[in-house]
């Protein structure tokens, strides 16, 4: 089933087609996490803003949610999005991200739902605006009965956060 799947998978190019052939299909993970980091650094290496960077991360994230999906046997893709100490950043950048989810959920969510993907969101909805707590919840309804992948979206988390509200 699983050397299906990646034969199934239609590399783009041939660098994709060399990777493909590198996996094997029966040592692939149940789970995988992406810390999605780097954006700034991605942007300033080619003089551009950070928000380049962050619609960057947000199209690598994209290419990463559907092949997992399509590989068939990934349970979990869990993506760290927005960290708690993520809020101490300027307000346009925070504002920025926001927006850009949202931009996400709101474009890719009949992709997300015609791949069989569940939406998940961890971390502490407080804090979290409004308008985007109300995008998840209705992507996590549209694609709670989907049995294919589930895409988890770590929102405002933290290790230390999580302790506490482990304890509490
Ligand atoms: C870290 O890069 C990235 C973030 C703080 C934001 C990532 C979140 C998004 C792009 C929006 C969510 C979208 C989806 C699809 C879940 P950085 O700015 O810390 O870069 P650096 O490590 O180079 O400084």
């Amino acid at each position: 089933n699983a050397v299906k799947a990646i034969e199934s998978l239609k590399a783009a190019n041939r660098e994709e087609e060399r990777l493909l052939g590198e996996i094997d299909p029966h040592r692939l993970p149940q789970h995988i996490a992406v810390i999605m980091d780097g954006n700034g650094r991605w942007a300033q290496r080619r003089h551009l803003p950070r928000i380049a960077g962050h619609r960057a991360g947000v199209k690598a994230a994209r290419e990463i949610i559907e092949t997992c999906a399509r590989m068939k046997k990934i349970n979990a893709l869990t993506l760290y999005a927005f960290s708690v100490e993520n809020w101490r950043r300027p307000k346009t950048e925070v504002d920025f991200l926001m927006r850009l989810l949202r931009e996400y959920l709101r474009k890719e969510l009949p992709v997300i739902h015609k791949n069989n993907i569940r939406l998940l969101v961890i971390g502490r909805p407080e804090q979290i605006p409004e308008a985007v707590n109300h995008d998840i919840e209705r992507a996590m309804r549209t694609t709670a009965g989907n049995t294919g992948m589930k895409l988890v979206v770590a929102l405002n988390y933290g290790a230390r956060a999580e302790l506490v509200d482990a304890f509490n």
